[in-house]
């Protein structure tokens, strides 16, 4: 997608043909800042600091990850340890364990002088990968906001979204923001309102700026908004992307996922998830009990950063001192309350059968 003009992706191979491109995206939105990632801890220090986020970008990352350890060192030891130390940067999103495996089954049976370019050629293919799958989420998701369109004569298709699966939160496009490029692109009416998604505001700060670059009208709320939206007839139809889905369907998203899906269960408002299928764990069935929750530092609560009247960037208190705070950073989403899947191979009923139909063979293989 475009950023300042320029199409580009969340990652990419440098012109030296080794080192990595990402945006830093805690500079965003008052920055545009690339980042040169050169070592294995260049990629876990940019993981665990949420200079790169989201479920299939931290997968991405993870992948070259692997690759610049390898081309330090490719023996098995150096590969299990990268593994590790990559494995242990963010617990939630499954696409990291999905993306690792990957890559060490890549390079695993390779001689060591085959390894390093046997792995950049599956990071690479891993990136293109996301970018097809994210198109076909695109493509799937579009026909469910052309039938609402077709029902508001002219007037504009409201979508409701938490967090940021947008195109920065994946190689490209993104996953919940697909459908939405795609029918801005074919000329439809749409808004998207934009949950701030407290604390770390990656709605206000990353969502709000992609769609703002792509010239999607969209207006940013806060948090507990969507509720009274939903209850005045003003949001159609919700997307949101997920960390990890189960065999069951139950979806692990950012927290106040929850919270949307029950507003838009009581409110007949149809809530779509959209997943690429690295995002299913086929190993775990109760989202509730199954899926670890990150639990993130107390700052990211107690404070709030950004940008003051004369252009600096401030970090101020908004919390007692002395005052406890909690930050879980997900909350599962309970099938039951998903309208349908939105995945690179159609619409799913969000329940065991709908994802071993449309994935037969990563439910059978349960991995
Ligand atoms: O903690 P984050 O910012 O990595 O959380 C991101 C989300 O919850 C996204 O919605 C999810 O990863 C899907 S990204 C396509």
């Amino acid at each position: 997608m475009k950023a300042n003009g320029q199409s580009t992706r969340s990652i990419w191979l440098n012109a030296d043909g080794w080192s990595v491109g990402t945006i830093d995206q805690t500079a965003l939105p008052h920055r545009f800042v690339t980042l040169t990632l050169t070592t294995l801890d260049d990629a876990v220090h940019a993981i665990k600091s949420m200079q790169v986020r989201g479920a299939p970008l931290i997968g991405a990352t993870a992948a070259y990850g692997m690759c610049l350890a390898l081309r330090a060192d490719a023996s098995d030891d150096s590969l299990e340890r990268a593994r590790a130390a990559l494995l242990s940067t963010r617990p939630t999103a499954i696409n990291l364990r999905w993306a690792l495996d990957e890559m060490a089954a890549a390079v695993r049976n390779q001689p060591r002088e085959a390894r390093v370019a046997a792995a950049y050629r599956r990071a690479a293919e891993i990136c293109d990968q996301d970018v097809a799958i994210n198109q076909a989420i695109g493509r799937n998701g579009l026909k469910l906001i052309e039938a609402i369109a077709a029902r508001r004569n002219g007037q504009p298709v409201n979508v409701l979204t938490h967090c940021n699966a947008g195109w920065l939160a994946t190689v490209d496009w993104g996953t919940a923001t697909a459908p939405i490029y795609m029918a801005h692109d074919q000329g439809i009416a749409i808004h998207v309102w934009v949950d701030e998604t407290r604390p770390r505001n990656q709605g206000a700060a990353l969502t709000a700026w992609e769609l703002g670059q792509h010239g999607v009208k969209h207006t940013v709320i806060a948090d507990n908004t969507g509720g009274h939206l939903m209850q005045h007839g003003m949001v159609d139809m919700a997307i949101v992307g997920t960390d990890r889905v189960t065999a069951q369907g139950d979806v692990c998203n950012k927290i106040g996922t929850y919270l949307k899906a029950l507003a838009a269960k009581d409110n007949n408002v149809p809530f779509y998830v959209a997943l690429p299928s690295p995002t299913i764990d086929f190993s775990v069935s109760d989202g509730l009990t199954e899926i670890p929750i990150e639990q993130r530092g107390a700052e990211e609560q107690s404070t709030m950063t950004g940008r003051t009247a004369d252009g600096r960037i401030e970090t101020v208190r908004v919390v007692p001192d002395g005052s406890a705070v909690a930050n879980y950073g997900f909350d599962v989403t309970p099938a039951r309350l998903v309208t349908g899947l939105i995945t690179e191979r159609g619409v799913l009923e969000p329940s065991r059968q709908g994802l071993a139909r449309a994935f037969p063979e990563r439910a059978g293989a349960r991995g």
